[in-house]
């Protein structure tokens, strides 16, 4: 038995715990990072001056700031002792020559209040002078204005299966980007001390990345700077990247001045500076053989990246890796390259890529499914990977058959087969509104694509009343990274719940830790966490022993007692055990550490095993569309979802709900809209608030929505048989876009392909419902063939 797997006696995993902040969340009083600068004495506020051009030389003369009272400095490039720039990737310079987008931010501006440093940014002075600009893709596409190295997929002969397959489609698939909406917008606080260390709050996903990045600019080393993250309204991928800049702001102020600087950018800051989800645009073509069978994927996809890389690279690298969702594809050939335009720079969003790649399947089998004549659902589920079968990068599919057994599940559960009869008969008496039911699976790898993230460390205190304080390199974002560490630590330990606290996460606790992405927080923390306390109890067991008079490997720790098999007269409370132990000079604190192993990956060949496992689910979602107006219910959603054996239940139900829902407003709501005119606004984000970008809300929530966790699906070498759980269920959220397009087709004649805008709003609706309707007409008086977007080539 593997050591992280094993099976502990009254374990406190796979209890039913609430959030650990749950109480400070529902009143009100749960700190984060703008809430600390609040409470501290003699802050500075630091405010942006944004471009007002979509790309443009800047001269900046920052003279007029001075002359508002209550402006402090003005931060420029000359100000910087070390590197301008607050990229991984060396190409976002922090105080640019060149704006790159409309609302770069050029200078900041500190101020004694924020309106004073708000006053004095509307005096600097800034002149352009401007340059081409690309604002969509395929503008960048034209114009040939990429960033990255492009990279390709390749399995089998596409070309000549291609030839050979029965049924050929070809067409295009181009979907917008998702603006991350984290309720905390981005904070920073920074503070010098005596020494000339640096100390800095930041909501940040990867607070080790966040201090490279600070000490880079400061021209310090990385012991000079320690970086905190007590907890982050909301992270979503969008601040694994995005916050560094905004801390480097927040550090040079506090050297300059030698006081605290904080940064919290208010919502149309946040929205006009920051980067989202990656947009795509792909072209396609796909083979079917006479029964389909999928034989050949062809594929070009385009990345979005905004202005500068950021994560773009391991962004399309995962999207090509997911191109195949759960579905056997013998010869792929997939190329991958990222646009260079001037918007925001984009960055992680839940998913990864993940979603953008998933897209592309479901969107031609739902899209195909009409014209080779198969229930969508049945079409799907036949080409479902089998035991054995590899992904068209070379990674065994482990556990292939869970997509059977899943989606099987879901089918009882749910009761498909007898509510697509009903639905099939209320649609045959409804001429002007229309339901559907569509069903998705999703198979999501867990483990980041680059190798060394794949490590973790935690450090963990035991006092010597027994009491427990452990810190992990992971951050808390809301999705419970934290309670669950708890849980896990309280089971390592033998622990209750209540006995273990936890302390916020540092960089001078834990170093060189990787971002909390990739929804491997807890494998990778949990990892480390379990290793630290499973040293100390092993220490604390040979103390016990002797107490108890029963050999070491016979201490049971359960409950918060110390027991021997064997002795049933004597128990041990663990803070006796502690203190006896201190006493004995054994040592009551331990690193703990943790690496994945078994992963290989050739990033340039793509190919290789660069997951640990894979996540699996199934979603089914019912669907009610107005013919007359487009727009249209979630009623009902049904999710079968594997996370193996569930470190915390509850949580992991309470991400798989969030994840559907934020996928859903992905796919049907959340629509980002920028000036794509010539005008003096050209590459202006227009939907800058929440009265212009649709989020979605409780009246959007499906009637009625079922989530069932997969049982008995332990994961045999992942923390307690856990599996990770953040990002997997974002992508069941296709089978209500799914839903929408057959539900449209039941507008149309048999046998119509719905070519369904993205997102699917009541708008896109719409048009794709005329659309039907006018094919089915045309096809009535056999007039003109119907437009068809979707070619049969
Ligand atoms: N849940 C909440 N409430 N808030 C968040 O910001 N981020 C998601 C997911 N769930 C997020 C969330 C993303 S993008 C990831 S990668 C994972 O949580 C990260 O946390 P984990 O690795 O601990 O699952
Ligand atoms: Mo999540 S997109 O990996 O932060």
């Amino acid at each position: 038995m593997s050591a992280l797997a094993d099976r502990p006696e009254n374990p406190v995993v796979g209890v039913r715990a609430a959030h650990e902040s749950a109480a400070l969340h529902v009143t009100g009083a749960a700190m984060y990072t703008d809430d600390l600068a609040a409470q501290t004495a003699g802050v500075l506020t630091a405010w942006p001056v944004q471009s007002t051009h979509a790309h443009a030389k800047v001269t900046v003369d920052v003279s007029g700031a001075y002359e508002v009272p209550g402006v402090v400095r003005v931060l420029t490039a000359a100000d910087v002792p070390g590197v301008n720039d607050a990229g991984i990737k060396h190409d976002e310079p922090l105080f640019p020559d060149e704006a790159m987008f409309y609302g770069h931010a050029l200078v900041w501006v500190l101020g004694e209040t924020q309106e004073a440093a708000r006053l004095g940014a509307e005096r600097v002075q800034v002149e352009y002078e401007d340059l081409p600009s690309f604002i969509t893709v395929q503008e960048a596409i034209d114009a040939g204005s990429f960033q990255g190295i492009p990279r390709t997929v390749v399995r089998g002969d596409a070309a000549a299966a291609m030839a050979a397959s029965a049924h050929v489609f070809e067409g295009v698939s181009e979907f917008g980007g998702q603006e991350h909406f984290y309720l905390e917008t981005h904070a920073s606080l920074a503070v010098r001390d005596s020494e000339g260390q640096y100390f800095i709050q930041c909501s940040t996903q990867h607070p080790s990345e966040t201090q490279e990045i600070v000490a880079h600019v400061l021209g310090v080393t990385s012991s000079q700077v320690t970086v905190q993250c007590l907890r982050m309204g909301g992270g979503f991928g969008g601040k694994e990247m995005q916050p560094h800049g905004f801390a480097a702001i927040a550090a040079l102020g506090a050297k300059l001045t030698g006081r605290p600087v904080r940064v919290r950018l208010n919502r149309t800051q946040d929205l006009t500076m920051t980067g989202k989800r990656h947009p795509f645009h792909i072209t396609w073509k796909a083979g079917f053989d006479e029964s389909g069978m999928i034989q050949a994927l062809e594929a070009v996809l385009t990345a979005d990246g905004g202005w500068s890389l950021d994560l773009s690279e391991p962004v399309l690298a995962r999207a090509l890796c997911h191109l195949d969702n759960s579905y056997w594809i013998p010869n792929v050939h997939a190329h991958g390259r990222i646009a260079k335009t001037n918007k925001t720079s984009n960055t992680a969003y839940r998913g990864f890529g993940g979603p953008q790649g998933v897209y592309l399947i479901e969107d031609i089998l739902g899209r195909v499914a009409p014209q080779l004549g198969i229930d969508p659902l049945r079409l799907r589920e036949q080409n479902f990977y089998r035991q054995g079968q590899t992904t068209p990068y070379g990674q065994t599919v482990k556990d292939a058959d869970r997509l059977g057994t899943i989606w099987n599940q879901l089918l009882t559960e749910a009761d498909v087969v007898s509510r697509q009869a009903e639905i099939a008969a209320f649609n045959a008496a409804s001429p002007h509104v229309k339901r559907a039911i569509a069903m998705t699976p999703i198979k999501f790898g867990i483990s980041f694509n680059f190798a060394a993230f794949n490590q973790a460390g935690a450090l963990v205190h035991v006092y010597k009343d027994g009491s427990v304080l452990i810190n992990h390199g992971g951050t808390e974002m809301g999705q419970g990274l934290h309670t669950k560490m708890m849980q896990v630590a309280a089971t390592a330990l033998g622990l209750e719940l209540h006995q273990v606290r936890l302390a916020p996460t540092r960089t001078d606790k834990v170093p060189n830790t990787s971002a909390t992405a990739a929804s491997s927080g807890a494998d990778l923390n949990g990892g480390a966490v379990k290793n630290a306390c499973d040293q100390i109890r092993e220490r604390m067991a040979k103390v016990a022993g002797r107490l108890l008079g029963v050999d070491e490997r016979d201490v049971r720790f359960s409950g918060g007692y110390v027991t021997g098999l064997g002795n049933t007269v004597q128990r041990l409370t663990f803070a006796e055990v502690a203190a006896a132990a201190y006493f004995q000079r054994i040592q009551l604190f331990a690193a703990g550490y943790y690496r994945t192993e078994g992963l290989h990956w050739d990033p340039e060949a793509m190919h290789g095993s660069p997951f640990k496992y894979f996540a699996y689910g199934s979603a089914a979602t019912e669907v009610e569309v107005d013919g007359f107006t487009g727009a249209y219910r979630v009623t009902r959603v049904d999710i079968v979802h594997d996370v193996g054996d569930s470190l915390s239940p509850m949580l992991d139900i309470g991400q798989i709900e969030g994840a559907y829902v934020q996928g859903v407003g992905w796919l049907t709501l959340e629509e980002l809209r920028w000036d794509q005119s010539d005008g003096p606004h050209r590459g202006r984000l227009q939907t800058q608030s929440a009265s212009t970008y649709k989020l979605p809300s409780f009246s959007e929530m499906p009637e009625q929505f079922h989530v069932r966790l997969f049982e008995n699906a332990r994961e045999e070498g992942a923390v307690y048989g856990s599996k990770a759980v953040g990002e997997p269920p974002f992508m069941l959220a296709f089978s209500a876009r799914e839903a929408l397009r057959q539900a449209v087709a039941e507008f149309g004649p048999t046998g119509h392909s719905v070519d369904l805008g993205s997102p699917a709003t009541p708008e896109a609706v719409f048009w794709a419902v005329r659309r039907a309707q006018e094919a089915g007409a045309s096809r009535d008086a056999a007039a003109a063939p119907a437009e068809r977007t979707l070619s049969t080539v």
